[in-house]
């Protein structure tokens, strides 16, 4: 999509749909929009609830030739996350709508700082129009001009919303597409060819020198070798600071010889969704350009049934030297970060995030309205959660109690990788922080927000690119 500014007047711009957002028992509108107001209003009971939307034929009577309505709801209730969702909402119905191509957005009467709605605007088309339709042989034509209507310079701030949502739309093209392409060396190559990154990628040799036998088990029985993956962004100047984002990247999680019954194993070509964000990330960050040094991380691998699988009873070292007693072979996931994690720390970060598919008792906690959050430092959580509120992505902390982690206990190494159903998404955390000896790490568990069956807020149905906005977010705010 392509988005522009100007300083025309809303009744002088060439588009097919003038939309304007408007709050409950708004009073205020440019003499242009107050006759279609008054229209909505009286013929279609129009009267700004959240996300109410009223479409009105300007009959030549503008240069736009519809304008539409759409609800924010009450004016003491309004904040700029209510307006993503609310454009969001109306570009989803705009994009259905035929013959559509570009759409004017009147900003000039949102209370917001101009920039700030300027970017929030941006990012609810841009998040909300994204389809996934590279494998449908008939497309379906939606509008692909964007004019915001301000009398401020918000160009930087559009240029910003069209990074991030790139990032995020870049996460949802990776979870898509199918696991047969999506391979662990696709996604190394991926990585080698951002422009502005040092990547440099570990196959199965050089991951056995580094003593990575927990990642290196998951992998061993698909025919796609395994690829560690580590990305570096460097700013120009000297960093104010130093993160490790570490995502996990399985690319596709059969569930291994404790294979997945098969409506559980339908979306897992989607395991690799913490890796596809910290890829993303690393992209936008080269474009941000934020004084922050970042690490990316994926331990890349398949998780397959085979013969040379490995296999429930296995015992594994990882990179700092842990064994592990393989209970299940699909709590995967957690054996790839381990040693994940330790490369991390060995890269002396101020903070370590991860970012995982980890567990679907996540998804029975939290549901799929908040991604759950874990770790061993408040700061860094509390960080978290205000870049999060900041993108309207939520973010849950749930317990580390030490108690979770009886269930993980080994009569023969030092744990194992999974024991009871209950409390799974804290027993997982604690197994990761096994791995973790100092510094600051926080879990983001995102099982059950990386996909969603219905619409949520600003999102449409399937793939969401969670917390790769959250991500953005707080790096660039350290
Ligand atoms: N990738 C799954 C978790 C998952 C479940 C992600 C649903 C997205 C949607 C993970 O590897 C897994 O299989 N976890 C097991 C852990 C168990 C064996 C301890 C689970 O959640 O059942
Ligand atoms: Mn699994
Ligand atoms: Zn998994």
């Amino acid at each position: 999509m392509e988005i522009s500014v100007t300083k025309e007047k809303g009744l002088e711009v060439e588009a097919d749909v003038l939309l304007v957002p408007v709050m409950q028992e708004q009073d205020n509108f440019c003499k242009c929009t107050k006759e279609f107001y008054e229209y909505a209003n009286s013929q279609m009971d129009f009267c700004g609830k959240s996300n109410e939307i009223a479409c009105v034929q300007a009959f030549n009577k503008i240069k736009p030739k519809n304008v539409m309505f759409v609800g924010l709801g009450e004016k003491e209730e309004y904040n700029l996350n209510k307006l993503r969702v609310a454009i969001s909402k109306a570009c989803q119905k705009i994009a259905d709508m035929k013959k559509v191509s570009t759409v004017a957005v009147a900003l000039k009467k949102l209370p917001d700082e101009p920039s700030l709605a300027a970017q929030t605007v941006a990012e609810g088309a841009l998040i909300g129009t994204y389809k996934f339709d590279k494998y449908k042989t008939e497309k379906k034509e939606r509008f692909d001009k964007l004019v915001l209507i301000s009398s401020q310079d918000v160009q930087p701030a559009v240029k910003k919303a069209q990074v991030v949502c790139d990032a995020v739309n870049m996460t949802r093209d990776l979870v898509n597409e199918p696991a047969e392409l999506i391979t662990p060396a696709k996604l190394a190559s991926i990585a080698t060819s951002l422009k502005g990154i040092e990547t440099k990628v570990y196959g199965q040799k050089e991951a056995k020198k580094m003593g990575m036998g927990a990642f290196l088990a998951v992998g061993q029985g698909s025919r796609h070798e395994q690829q560690f993956i580590h990305m570096t962004y460097k700013p120009k100047g000297k960093a104010r600071a130093k993160v490790a984002l570490v995502g996990k990247g399985i690319t596709f999680d059969s569930g291994g010889l404790d294979i997945k019954p098969a409506a559980s194993m339908l979306e897992m070509k989607g395991d690799m969704a913490g890796a596809a964000c910290v890829i993303s990330v690393m992209k936008a960050l080269t474009k941000l350009k934020p004084n922050v040094e970042v690490h990316g991380i994926v331990a890349a691998c398949e998780n397959m049934p085979a013969s040379r699988s490995y296999k429930p009873g296995d015992v594994l070292t990882a990179m700092n030297g842990k064994t592990i007693e393989v209970d299940n072979t699909d709590a995967e996931g957690r054996l790839t970060l381990a040693d994940a994690l330790c490369f991390a720390e060995n890269l002396e970060p101020d903070a370590i995030i991860d970012i995982a598919t980890l567990t679907g008792a996540c998804c029975v906690a939290l549901g799929k309205v908040a991604s759950g959050l874990l770790g061993n430092d408040d700061e860094l959580i509390i960080g978290l959660q205000a870049s999060a509120e900041e993108a309207g992505e939520y973010l849950w902390e749930m317990p580390m109690y030490e108690e979770y982690f009886e269930d993980l206990k080994s009569d023969i190494a030092d744990f194992k990788n999974s024991g009871s159903r209950y409390g799974g998404t804290s027993a997982a955390a604690l197994f990761l922080k096994k791995f973790i000896k100092t510094t600051p790490w926080a879990h983001l568990d995102i099982a059950g927000t990386s996909i969603i069956s219905k619409p949520l807020r600003e999102l449409p149905k399937g793939v969401t690119g969670v917390g790769v906005r959250t991500l953005i977010n707080y790096i660039c705010n350290l």
